[in-house]
């Protein structure tokens, strides 16, 4: 109020003299607005800092940048005139070749990451320098209980702490000046397949931690803890425990009444692997939850229902975990349509009125304008070609689903649109307050899905209730027209009137996170190892640099001594680059070059020439009958895929079986895969599901494949 006041009697220019009392030639007295007061604790963030966190935009003080995840920098020394100036700064090496997803933290002068294997990292934010690097040593062997990789996507910063999930499931806090452990919680229960690999969120003085594991038998919830003491303070769970054993509050026993079977004995599912956000105001936190563990209702709760609360946004409140609203958006999931996607917090003006709103773009290829005190459905169109629903409904809210989405009703194959992939993942979005645009990392991905009608938990591999393995027959397209292929784009969607405003077109389906600015930026980076900036209201391609390799993880930005830098943590990877190498990395000269790299104005360092690919082993002789390969398929494709790519072409980052010197024979091909001699490096023994005989197709499989 004051400072609009001051602006006010600066616009009435002499007469402001007059009411001022001030005396002609002095300027008009104005109070300045109240500078941020300068703390100079290491990495001290707290509520009230956080909450004026646009008073000191040279920091990037939280994941989202602020609790509302807008991903929105008011920087804007660099811009859309100056952007082409714009040069490597400084470049860090990174010790894992996994994956990079991080969105670092910088906050005076340092900046805070993760890499994979949950590994974190100080780093001088303006040299690139490395202050110190944490090693939670994960147990390798861990990687065969995740889905989607061994990545990592940030910490949390807090009054001197470092704050990160480990994949295996611990929450740990660290000393930010000397990297030295403070104290570290067990999250999960060690003999189930939990994992960590979202970042952790500060909710006033309580860190919010989630967890993954649909895909192994899990039952989803998110806890809070203290962040001086590591106590928890409260959990939700997501999904119903077993009636049995007696509900924990009335909100789990009405879920309940949305499930049908014995879906305990699956776990049910619903884990929080990625997405929050906080309202300090109305005091909630904001959940995205997961897909059903396994995939499939039609096994997970036989006689129908919502599922209760699988694929939502679940808000409770900060201080207890009590529910207080939710919105789900593919009631009764059957498709891996997560909703833990980024959930971003605005104020719009719809309809004349201005609302308080969350926006989300779930897999499901609709995006989504709620009123976040409430819950309710404002709009939802759908972003990218969609052939599971026609239309979310408003009056209900709920979707409109086609006639034969539920695959899993018969057991014909179905191609669908969006696939578990998503039309979105879980790489971030962005909201520009200037252009009032959402910019979308989206993808066509169409998937095919069969029931698996002889599903039986298994305790390696994933259970889905999906039979990815068998070759399906004849596979009806639900409408084609709808159904596209593969690709990928980065949309600038506008959220009032949910309509595209402009749209790149992308080589591969898979790329980068996003950041925008009040330079009238955007920036990403890509599967065509480069990150780009585009102008934000038009879309044109303004300025790029080569990173060497593709980049998942979203720029950021913060300033030091008046210079602007753009930051990103580059390395390919991940589930998709691995399993759909076919795909992604046609020409098998793809890899992974983990580092994170800064730009600014004006500088011009080059990243050193990359070695030269390693040789490849020659490919080893074709062996084996008819119905070794085709056991080997169904074996490979159930196991294997997932890491070295489902047609035996890995994305990059994972050894490519097809030229691997371990196929050459039975005894190194089972050194490996049944004794588990790379075991200490990601590879375990898969001793626990295959015998000699099964290892021996496979092994008669991929060296097929590979002479094809
Ligand atoms: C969770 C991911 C994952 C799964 C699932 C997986 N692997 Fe691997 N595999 C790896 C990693 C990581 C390495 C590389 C280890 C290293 O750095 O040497 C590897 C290495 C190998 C190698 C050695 C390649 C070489 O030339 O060095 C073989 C052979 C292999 N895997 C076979 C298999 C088979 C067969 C299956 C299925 C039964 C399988 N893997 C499942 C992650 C996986």
């Amino acid at each position: 109020m004051e400072i609009h006041f001051n602006k006010f009697l600066l616009a009435l220019g002499c007469s402001a003299v007059l009411i001022c009392g001030c005396q002609r030639d002095e300027p008009a007295v104005t109070e300045e607005p109240q500078a941020a007061v300068q703390e100079t604790r290491t990495a001290w963030v707290d509520a009230a800092r956080l909450a004026n966190a646009d008073a000191e935009p040279e920091n990037w003080m939280a994941h989202g940048r602020t609790t509302s995840e807008q991903r929105f920098s008011p920087l804007d020394q660099v811009n859309d005139s100056n952007v082409t100036k714009l040069g490597l700064a400084w470049y860090t090496d990174l010790d894992t070749t996994r994956g990079q997803e991080a969105t670092p933290i910088v906050i005076g002068g340092v900046m805070y990451s993760t890499s994979a294997w949950s590994k974190v990292q100080a780093v001088d934010a303006k040299t690139g320098q490395m202050l110190w690097q944490y090693d939670p040593e994960v147990p390798k062997s861990w990687s065969v209980r995740v889905c989607c990789g061994v990545q990592n996507r940030g910490a949390a910063v807090w009054k001197g702490k470092v704050y990160a999930g480990t994949l295996d499931g611990r929450l740990i806090a660290l000393n930010a000046q000397t990297g030295e452990l403070l104290w570290e919680v067990s999250t999960t229960d060690k003999a189930q397949s939990y994992s960590i690999t979202g970042a952790p969120r500060m909710a006033g003085d309580r860190i919010i931690i989630g967890n993954g594991g649909a895909e192994y038998g899990v039952r989803g919830y998110v806890s809070a803890y203290d962040p001086d003491s590591g106590e928890q303070l409260w959990r939700f769970y997501t999904v119903p425990g077993n009636p049995a054993d007696g509900h924990e509050d009335a909100t789990q026993r009405r879920a309940a009444s949305t499930w049908t079977g014995e879906w305990w004995t699956q776990g049910g599912g619903g884990t929080a692997w990625d997405s929050f956000a906080y309202d300090p105001e109305l005091n909630l936190v904001y959940i995205g939850t997961g897909n059903g563990s396994p995939w499939s209702r039609a096994i997970r709760s036989p006689g129908g229902g919502d599922n209760l609360f699988l694929a939502s946004i679940v808000a409770v409140h900060a201080d207890t975990g009590i529910y207080a609203w939710h919105y789900q958006t593919t009631p009764g999931d059957t498709w891996d349509y997560t909703a833990v996607q980024h959930m971003i917090l605005a104020e719009l003006e719809i309809d004349g009125v201005e609302r308080k709103v969350i926006m989300q773009a779930p897999k499901n290829g609709f995006f989504y304008v709620l009123d976040r005190k409430t819950g309710k459905l404002l709009s939802a169109e759908n972003i990218m070609p969609v052939n599971w629903a026609t239309h979310i409904d408003l009056e209900t809210g709920r979707p409109v689903e086609t006639d034969d989405a539920r695959y899993d009703e018969t057991l014909a194959a179905k191609k669908i649109s969006p696939g578990p992939g998503g039309a979105h993942n879980w790489q971030p979005m962005a909201y520009n307050r200037d252009t009032g645009l959402v910019y979308i990392p989206a993808k066509q991905e169409p998937s095919v899905y069969k029931l698996d009608d002889s599903y039986e938990i298994k305790p390696l591999g994933m259970n889905l209730g999906v039979n990815f393995w068998d070759p399906p027959g004849e596979i009806i397209e639900l409408a084609p027209e709808f159904g596209a292929e593969f690709q990928g784009s980065l949309l600038a969607w506008d959220p009032v009137a949910q309509k595209e405003v402009w749209r790149v077109p992308h080589t591969a389906f898979e790329n980068g996170g996003v950041l925008t600015t009040a330079g009238n930026l955007v920036f990403q980076g890509n599967a065509d190892e480069e990150i780009v900036a585009y102008n934000a209201e038009t879309g044109a391609r303004l300025w790029s640099a080569p990173t060497q390799t593709g980049v998942l993880a979203p720029p950021i930005t913060y300033s030091i001594d008046g210079e602007q830098y753009i930051a990103v943590v580059a390395g390919w990877g991940a589930v998709s680059a691995n399993f759909l190498g076919l795909v992604l990395n046609p020409d098998g000269d793809k890899r992974n070059v983990s580092r994170i790299l800064a730009y600014k104005i004006g500088s011009d360092i080059e990243l050193p020439p990359l070695p030269d690919l390693p040789a490849r082993a020659p490919l080893t002789a074709d062996f084996g009958t008819e119905a070794q390969v085709n056991a080997g398929a169904g074996l490979y494709t159930r196991y294997c895929a997932i890491c070295h790519g489902a047609e035996v072409i890995s994305g990059g980052a994972m050894p490519d079986l097809r030229h691997s010197a371990m196929t050459a024979s039975a005894e190194a091909f089972q050194s490996v895969v049944l004794d588990g001699a790379l075991e200490d490096r990601g590879m375990v023994s898969f001793a626990e599901v295959f015998d000699q005989q099964d290892a021996e197709a496979v092994r008669a499989f991929v060296v097929r494949r590979a002479n094809q």
